[in-house]
């Protein structure tokens, strides 16, 4: 997959042809999450569970921003065991198949929700692994107007039509920093270095779905290393934050490797430390 391509022509897709996909299709899907859809953490059991017909009404109330689902005629939901970095992990999974999604010409959106137990009884999901990703998908329609989201209020997400294409991101430089947090001197001397390839990966992050668009996090460059850090937001939810994590390290791991090679992430002590202001906290490291 040309996964930069990809990532740059993504967006959330919130209203869909009223037609299922091809049977074909669900099994190059199905195919590829068993055999080649990268894991961020390998030992993390999942399972992905496939929906058709009738999955909406059955979600409703159990998923999507202010109980506003979005229809689509197939979900995606990925079942992972319990370990601390499960969210994460579905992320990253996640948004792999997200991207194999448009890669097949199929458009989807994130789901959030805050209660497994729930979503497993109404989809009658029997397995001792938790939910942990909920994606909606199908044949983008192809509308003039793009539903957006518009935060009015954490408890107040309105989705309307507007014309604005894209929810507006963080430019590279407003979430990429050099030595300490919030330094972006010398910063594209050192991006320069490695041509446009390290930036390419930066922007691929700074492109990442997210959590209400919140974007809760950015990288400092610090000692040969990249490190996630993630920002205080008082809008995201545990699970919605961390799968926004995973997300973000897809985009930039999927491209970076594309030139850098494979990437291993470390995690919790094992990552590089850094100062950082209050609230902001080291999420992982890798060296490049
Ligand atoms: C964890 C997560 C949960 C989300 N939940 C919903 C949701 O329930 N309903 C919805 O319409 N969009 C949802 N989204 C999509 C975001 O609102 C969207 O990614 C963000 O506004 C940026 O827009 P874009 O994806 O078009 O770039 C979710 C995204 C993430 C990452």
């Amino acid at each position: 997959m040309d996964y930069s391509a990809l990532i740059q022509n993504r967006k959330s897709v919130r209203a869909f042809a009223d037609r299922p996909i091809p049977t074909s299709v669900q099994i190059e899907l199905e195919a590829y999450y068993q055999n080649a859809c990268p894991r961020l953490v390998p030992e993390i059991q999942t399972e992905l569970c496939v929906f058709g017909d009738d999955t909406k009404q059955a979600l409703e109330g159990a998923a999507g921003y202010n109980q506003f689902l979005v229809g689509a005629p197939h979900y995606l939901v990925l079942l992972s065991g319990k370990h601390p970095l499960a969210e994460i992990n579905a992320g990253y999974i996640m948004e792999d198949l997200v991207l194999k999604l448009l890669d097949l010409d199929l458009g989807s959106c994130w789901l959030t929700f805050t209660d497994s137990e729930q979503v497993k009884k109404a989809l009658g999901i029997a397995s001792d692994l938790d939910v942990a990703a909920i994606v909606a998908f199908g044949y983008s329609l192809k509308a003039k107007k793009r539903l957006r989201i518009n935060i009015l209020s954490m408890s107040n997400v309105d989705i309307s039509a507007k014309r604005h294409y894209f929810d507006p991101k963080r430019s590279v430089s407003d979430m990429v920093y050099l030595d300490t947090w919030g330094n972006s001197e010398k910063l594209d001397e050192y991006i320069g270095f490695f041509d446009d390839m390290l930036w390419e990966a930066f922007y691929a992050a700074s492109l990442a779905p997210s959590y209400l668009n919140r974007q809760a996090y950015g990288f400092v460059i610090h000692e040969g290393s990249i490190i996630l850090v993630s920002r205080p937001d008082s809008y995201n939810t545990e699970i919605d934050g961390a799968l926004s994590l995973g997300i973000v390290l897809q985009h930039f791991t999927s491209v970076a490797s594309a030139w850098a090679g494979k990437l291993s992430w470390h995690f919790g002590s094992e990552a590089a430390a850094l100062p950082l202001p209050e609230g902001y906290a080291v999420v992982a490291s890798c060296v490049l």
